[in-house]
């Protein structure tokens, strides 16, 4: 894909209230500050359309951006983020389960994981719960230029073994600052889509 135009469609709260049409959608899931809104910026070349933070729990609504009048990137909040109310995180898993099992545009769901850390336990319960809803999902290792190139081999199996992901599922190593694996990334979404 050639990414030719991009537009800012709307942050949402309600569910019934996203979008209407048959655009796809891909969304992006991962915990808070993995790089979600950063990954967007990167694959569409535009520098701050979504906005990111060092701070976590910066998005924290639906977020809809259109590409080349055909396709929707959708960002959503992040998960594990302790320094937001029991309440709000509620009313988070809430609204990002709610988008991922009942939207019908949705067509896959882009997965990140820092290549630093193995997945949480979250990120586990997350890609269950996306295979157990037959969710395509395109895992992404991000945050690839923040370890060196020779420990990058052990980081990688070990996301892939926590996930227990099979031989042929693809895990792409990302980085939003050098621009590592955005050709991937791009063809991979070609696929879905
Ligand atoms: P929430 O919206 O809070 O769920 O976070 P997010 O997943 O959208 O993360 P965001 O894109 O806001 O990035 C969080 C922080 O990580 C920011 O300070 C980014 O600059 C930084 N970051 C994201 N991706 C990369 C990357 O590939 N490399 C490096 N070095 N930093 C990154
Ligand atoms: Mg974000």
């Amino acid at each position: 894909i050639e990414i030719k135009k991009v537009e800012f469609r709307g942050a949402f709260v309600d569910l019934d209230k996203l979008p209407q049409g048959e655009y796809p959608e891909i969304a992006l899931v991962g915990r808070s500050n993995v790089g979600k809104s950063s990954l967007i910026n990167k694959v569409v070349n535009r520098r701050n359309l979504a906005k990111s933070s060092s701070n976590p729990g910066k998005t924290r609504t639906i977020n809809f951006y259109m590409i080349n009048d055909s396709w929707y990137f959708v960002d959503l909040p992040g998960y594990g983020f302790a320094q937001v109310s029991k309440e709000e995180r509620l009313k988070w898993k809430k609204m990002i389960e709610g988008y991922l099992s009942q939207r019908r545009q949705l067509k896959g769901v882009i997965q990140l994981l820092d290549i630093r850390h193995v997945p949480t336990e979250n990120d586990v319960l997350m890609k269950d719960w996306l295979m157990y809803h037959e969710i395509p999902i395109l895992m992404v290792a991000t945050k690839a230029d923040k370890i060196s190139r020779g420990k990058r081999e052990k980081h990688i199996r070990q996301i892939r073994e926590k996930l227990e992901l099979d031989a042929n599922h693809i895990l792409i190593p990302f980085s939003a600052e050098t621009g590592e694996g955005v050709k991937e990334v791009l063809a991979a979404i070609e696929e879905i889509l």
